[in-house]
């Protein structure tokens, strides 16, 4: 069943109480719901029907003010509970008995690792009590729990802890209040024996928050890290944005079955354990990286969702999208700005791109979903924060953070539009967004083509755009409107010098400046221009385009050496390294020899042999496009040409830049060896040069690089460290050195579930042959179970997103095998089995063959039986 925006409809009730009461024991749970509710007073004064959403509930007992209710005085159906009401105000009192303990979709309220957690965005809270489980319906909130003590000691839920008790038959309770009205989505329950790290913030008017986060004891020594990076969120929100934190306490949980990274439930955070556990012995440089940014991603929707939240799924973006961009600035604060971007950027062009020219593609604020679940999508979050990050560009900061003060302001306590925040933006800037809306309504990558022209002698350099979107499904290419297209540019003389720049009719020149392309075709003329420039486009990637320029690899070079934007120096590299990448796939494709255009081991000789530059865009400059990146440009994509082209460059390059790669990674490795881990920045560079400079130094058969990694395997004090040393040595032909590192390490690390996730993740991307036959060795390890999502995706999300070579293997054993788990996942977790099935989807961008073979395991898997809405969805869309 589709659901449309169009259709939307404010609900005919409101709840403006919820009182539960949780019964927790081993074989069910007994929940007890009072809500409080009234006719919606915006409507007219007749009494509809009152159609209750529940799923997978025994109802034990209805009540209507107090009238007992029978078969006779309401209707059930496997999702719906329909009352008559007969006043415009009425307390409806229901009990159902649920079953937490069965509970594998880990939606709703389910136990993992032994305690009780809940998962309700977005649609979950229906499966915990019959209710009106939509965002526009907010309520107050009081939350009793009660169960064993001595299995759970700890009894939380949102806002604050107001009374407490024993019951006796070892038993107590808890009570929690929440002030703030929210939508059952931000619901949250947990019930464990856990352990807890407590500190406090002081918040900018001076009111002190306890901060705690809870975890299973053994983890205890892993916590610190997201303490301090949520202090420091709360500082930053005050500082960039002026939010400040609302309730006495706050309170994060880590939970090892999770089906996301974690959820901002009001007062109390449940997070992915992988999201929350990180120190230098256990968690890499990126996991350090990845723990603060969720951290603050959910603190942040404190404001940006919870205090002002969505009138409906369809406005998701609303507060995912904006809070994405909140976390990402935040991240280039605390850390380096430029590094942040290009990964963000890399990632985006890989992986959103791909999903908005497939069949899921969808706008920022989609127009129909089956299954809202499978709308957590790069989309809604990744380019959802790029047109953010566009209308503060076109505003300027002043403007943007005046526009969402207004926004936080007009709205608290509202469940709100796209629209809504857009208009906040217009009236606190004065800046008209209506044409810039369709990046909310278009679907699909617009491409940017710019030509240029000099006229020597009137001294003129004319930039020509045009820009264009290719068809989504429902959107056809001509039924698409020019996008607003804010162009970050400056103009390079001879020496690599920003020229001033000064368009027609216009006083001012500054040396950087963004064009708005607001036009199918639309041209810029920059008059007192002395030589033919080279134009810096799109820099810091200012629109989620793809852009076209003409440049040859000497311009690029020289772009990589001189261009005063640091994004557009690694991007100058990027786009170097893909031209000469597709020239060596063009030659395998043609059976030539492959020949690897020697400016490429030029330019990246420079960079390494300069000691001044920053070592982290050093070694992002170094990584050559992935090959995911790579399918995604591709009309057809060549599996094996593009394997084959990458990783013969590669080779190549560790010959040729033997020398500068070891003195760079001895030199950098010493440093390593004599400080102690610190998870900031600078340390992070220099660990990223090694590692990149680790990866390339093993494609040799040197007998010292060997050494090198066998050291930095056996004696470093940290997991960056080792697990590159163990993943170069996964990659390589020394098959002893190899089996007994993998054996070591999981000896060492059998009892940490999240370092077992990167041993079975490590194995799972070697593109060695028969990288099948070891994954489905790898599922009988005693470590995994298809139960738990980080192990899904470590072993077999990392095989079909980052094995290409030996997923696509063209006997389809690949396919066979992911369409085989996901008819598996469909039974036990519908969110995991869709996320899986993503690869397959994508079969229109490979040769007759594969095709025919990802089209027929996507129809084996739509003919398997019984499918969840979520599985569905994907499949039937993708063959559509
Ligand atoms: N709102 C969460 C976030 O911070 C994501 C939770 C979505 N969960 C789900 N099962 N779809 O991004
Ligand atoms: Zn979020």
């Amino acid at each position: 069943k589709t659901i449309y925006l169009k259709d939307y409809q404010a609900p005919d009730y409101l709840i403006d109480e919820t009182h539960l009461t949780f019964e927790l024991f081993e074989d069910h749970t007994q929940v007890h719901a009072q809500l409080v509710m009234r006719r919606n007073p915006a409507l007219s004064a007749e009494l509809p029907a009152l159609v209750l959403d529940g799923q997978q509930l025994e109802l034990l007992e209805l009540k209507l003010d107090d009238r007992e209710l029978g078969a006779g005085d309401y209707q059930l159906t496997d999702s719906t509970l329909t009352v008559q009401p007969t006043q415009a105000s009425f307390v409806i009192d229901s009990t159902v008995r649920i079953h937490p303990e069965s509970n594998t979709a880990l939606e709703g309220l389910y136990k993992s690792s032994g305690m009780f957690c809940t998962q309700c965005e977005a649609e979950g809270f229906r499966k915990i009590t019959y209710y009106l489980d939509r965002p526009d319906v907010m309520s107050s909130f009081t939350t009793t729990l009660s169960g064993d003590k001595q299995k759970y000691p700890i009894l939380l839920s949102n806002g604050n802890p107001v009374a407490s008790g024993e019951e006796g038959d070892g038993r107590h309770w808890a009570t929690w209040e929440d002030p703030f009205k929210k939508p059952a989505y931000l619901f949250a329950l947990v019930a464990g024996d856990l352990w807890c790290v407590e500190d406090t913030f002081t918040t900018i008017s001076a009111r002190n928050v306890t901060l705690r986060i809870y975890v299973e004891p053994e983890n205890i020594d892993k916590v610190q890290h997201a303490m301090d990076s949520l202090k420091k969120s709360m500082k930053w929100d005050e500082e960039v944005y002026g939010r400040e934190y609302d309730l006495d306490i706050f309170m994060i949980v880590a939970v090892n079955d999770f089906n996301m990274g974690a959820m901002e439930n009001k007062g109390l955070n449940i997070f992915n354990s992988s999201a929350v556990l990180a120190r230098a012995e256990t968690a890499t440089d990126a996991a350090h990286q990845r723990v603060e940014a969720i951290v603050a991603h959910e603190y942040f929707h404190n404001w940006s969702g919870n205090r002002v939240t969505c009138r409906d799924w369809f406005q998701l973006s609303l507060k995912e999208g904006f809070t994405v961009f909140r976390d990402a600035a935040f991240s280039a604060d605390m850390n380096s700005a430029t590094v942040k971007r290009m990964q963000d950027v890399a990632y985006l062009r890989t992986h959103q791109f791909a999903e908005d020219a497939g069949p899921m593609a969808h706008p920022v604020r989609p127009d129909a979903y089956m299954e809202i679940s499978n709308f957590y999508t790069l989309t809604i979050y990744e380019k959802g924060s790029e047109v953010l990050r566009m209308i503060h560009t076109l505003l300027g900061a002043e403007a943007f953070r005046k526009g969402s003060d207004l926004y936080f302001e007009r709205h608290d306590g509202q469940a709100v539009t796209c629209d809504d925040f857009v208009k906040a933006m217009e009236d606190a800037s004065g800046i008209d967004l209506t044409q810039f809306k369709r990046w909310y309504t278009q679907a699909g990558t617009p491409r940017l083509a710019v030509s240029d022209s000099y006229d020597a002698a009137a001294k003129t350099y004319t930039l020509t755009f045009t820009q264009s979107c290719p068809e989504t499904p429902g959107q056809s290419e001509s039924s698409k409107l020019p996008f607003v297209i804010p162009v970050e540019l400056g103009l390079l003389d001879a020496q690599g010098n920003d020229l001033p720049l000064r368009l027609q009719d216009e006083a001012a020149a500054g040396s950087n400046r963004v064009l708005s392309v607001t036009e199918a075709q639309q041209s810029f003329t920059f008059v007192d221009v002395a030589e033919k420039p080279l134009p810096s486009l799109l820099r810091g990637f200012s629109a989620p385009v793809k852009l076209s320029f003409a440049y040859d690899r000497d311009q690029l070079m020289f772009l990589m050496q001189h261009d005063s934007d640091g994004f557009n120096r690694w991007e100058a590299g990027q786009q170097l390294s893909v031209q000469v990448l597709q020239e060596l796939i063009g030659q395998h494709q043609r059976g030539e020899a492959l020949v690897l255009d020697a400016r490429l081991v030029s330019a990246l000789r420079t960079l390494l042999q300069d000691d001044t530059l920053d070592q982290a865009m050093v070694a992002e400059m170094l990584s050559l496009p992935g090959e995911a990146y790579l399918t995604e440009i591709s009309d057809v994509a060549d599996v094996d040409a593009i394997h084959g082209a990458r990783e013969f460059a590669r080779q190549q390059l560790a010959d040729a830049l033997f020398e500068p790669l070891w003195q760079r990674y001895q030199a950098n490795r010493e440093v390593s060896r004599n400080t102690p881990y610190v998870a900031e920045a600078e340390h992070f560079a220099r660990r990223a040069l090694q590692n990149i400079a680790l990866s390339y130094l093993m494609l040799g058969d040197k007998p010292e690089v060997l050494a090198a990694a066998l050291d930095q395997f056996e004696n470093s004090d940290n997991m960056t460290e080792r697990l590159t040393a163990l993943a170069v040595l996964v990659n390589s032909p020394f098959e002893a050195e190899r089996s007994k590192a993998l054996e070591a390490f999981a000896e060492q690390f059998k009892d940490n579930a999240l370092v077992m996730d990167q041993w079975f993740s490590v194995q799972a991307a070697s593109t060695l042959p028969g990288g099948l036959a070891r994954v489905q060795a790898l599922m009988e390890h005693p470590a995994f179970t298809l139960k738990n999502p980080n192990k899904v995706r470590a072993l077999i999300g990392a095989f079909a997103g980052q094995n290409l070579v030996n997923f696509h293997a063209i006997d389809g054993s690949g396919y066979r095998f992911l369409a085989d788990q996901v008819i598996v996942l469909n039974a036990l977790n519908p969110q995991i089995a869709s996320r899986l099935l993503a690869p397959l989807t994508r079969w229109r961008k490979y040769g007759a063959e594969r095709q025919e073979l990802m089209k027929a395991e996507l129809e084996r898997i739509l003919a398997s039986g019984e499918l969840s809405p979520d599985v569905y969805e994907v499949v039937s869309k993708s063959l559509a």
